[in-house]
């Protein structure tokens, strides 16, 4: 066991306080540039013709939470009041190993959107006479011009099903709707998922600015009023995480070389549940000479929930996996690396978010409010929480108290059928 190996890669990996303020700050120039349109920004900040619910939407509606391996289709009763009903939801993955792959370069965009067709005739229960408006969370960088054309720029998140980039979603759905003769159902309005998140808070809450996604994918959305602009106050999509001004490591490069999209998303690429696993199979072959051994976020949550003293569930873990005598001295290590990746990540995520809050409240005088985050990582994986609390509290010191951070469990869904009952911006 090379110790000295170890240490290094967790010296690698940590961000200190100074090192999350700087962070904070050119995430917030970036921010500053992307509003103005100079050029100079890594932020993609997508305009989403849609601003903030007043929490009295009605009616019945249907969603497409379509953003990750897993796809949704709901329908959604709004009755006001931040409340709603599910009346019925249908999940299937884009994925079943040995049976179907929709997201491989080998699948086209009608294989894909068929198959999105086939879960909404089931969500309707085959009704091809009432009219149903559907909201639609595509959850990828998509360029619109209104509501309800999104044009896909790129993949992300290792997608790569053809003849969709460049495309209009929903004008693709339609024509899927079309072929099974579903021409009842009318999709609406689209929306990333992070927008998604946003309205959905906003909806039961109130008093909410930024909807976040952290999970297979990470990205964030605010509200932006354009002040003294003379454009329409509207939730942009950040795409942060293709926000680029960040030192990376040797094994940020590696990974980065061996993803789908060079260059492409590289706060996401340290960050997101898709690539933290990654990160660790990069340094075990780095310290161990193991090759490329598969480890997933899922992996990295187990290692970081075992708390016991001899470590047995990580030691078991990686016997599993590399085939070789793991001892607990090893699995020390292993779980400290592991936890430097989670922390790293959790900081910079953190320091995204108090970039936010420099730029609407560039005097200071933070108000009392909401963080909507959704997202696997978020939600599931030890010590994030507790590490983004931190992090907001070396960044913002005294205001540190006026952020919550609140999950929006399940916001994808409520916040398309939300896009499809709302007035959207015009431009
Ligand atoms: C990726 C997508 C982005 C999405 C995020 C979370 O970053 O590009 O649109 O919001 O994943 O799903």
């Amino acid at each position: 066991m090379d110790n000295k190996k170890f240490q290094e890669m967790i010296d690698e990996f940590t961000l200190d306080s100074d090192a999350i303020k700087d962070v904070a700050a050119s995430f917030r120039y970036d921010i500053e540039h992307g509003v103005k349109e100079t050029g100079e920004s890594s932020l993609r900040m997508l305009p989403s013709y849609i601003g903030l619910p007043t929490g009295k939407e009605t009616g019945e509606y249907l969603a497409l939470d379509f953003g990750g391996t897993n796809l949704r289709v709901v329908l959604i009763r709004l009755d006001g009041e931040g409340k709603f009903e599910v009346i019925k939801k249908v999940a299937k993955p884009l994925v079943v190993p040995g049976e179907y792959d929709f997201i491989c370069a080998d699948a086209n965009a009608d294989e894909l959107f068929d198959f999105i067709a086939d879960m909404i005739e089931e969500a309707v229960d085959g009704n091809r006479d009432k009219k149903y408006l559907l909201g639609h969370t595509f959850s990828f960088p998509s360029s619109q011009t209104n509501i309800y054309n999104a044009r896909l720029i790129i993949w992300t998140k290792e997608f790569a099903t053809k003849g969709v980039e460049g495309e209009v979603v929903n004008d693709l759905l339609k024509a899927a709707l079309a072929r099974k003769n579903l021409t009842n159902v009318e999709p609406t309005a689209v929306i990333n998922d992070t927008v998604a998140v946003l309205l959905a808070a906003a909806y039961k809450l109130g008093n909410v600015n930024i909807g976040s996604i952290y999970a297979t994918g990470h990205n964030t959305c605010y509200y932006e009023t354009f002040t003294g602009m003379g454009k329409p106050a509207m939730v942009i999509n950040m795409e942060s995480g293709g926000f680029n001004k960040l030192a990376i490591n040797k094994y940020d490069y590696k990974l980065d070389m061996e993803s789908e999209k060079q260059y492409e998303q590289r706060l996401e690429k340290m960050v997101s549940g898709r690539y933290m696993g990654e990160l660790l199979s990069y340094c075990l072959d780095d310290a161990w000479n193991i090759g490329k051994v598969e480890f997933t976020s899922i992996d990295i949550s187990t290692i970081l929930a075992d708390n016991s003293d001899s470590l047995d569930e990580v030691c078991d873990l990686l016997k599993a996996k590399i085939n070789a005598d793991i001892t607990t001295d090893d699995a020390i290590w292993v779980k400290a690396l592991a936890e430097t990746i989670a922390s790293r990540s959790a900081r910079l995520v953190v320091a995204t978010y108090c970039g936010i809050m420099w730029h609407l409240y560039p005097n200071g005088g933070i108000p009392k409010q909401f963080v909507a985050v959704d997202g696997s990582v978020y939600e599931k994986m030890p010590t994030i929480k507790d590490n983004m609390q931190k992090a907001i509290y070396e960044i913002l010191g005294e205001e540190a108290d006026k952020l919550e951070l609140v999950l929006e469990n399940g916001g994808s869904a409520l916040g398309a059928a939300l896009a499809a009952a709302m007035e959207p911006v015009e431009c």
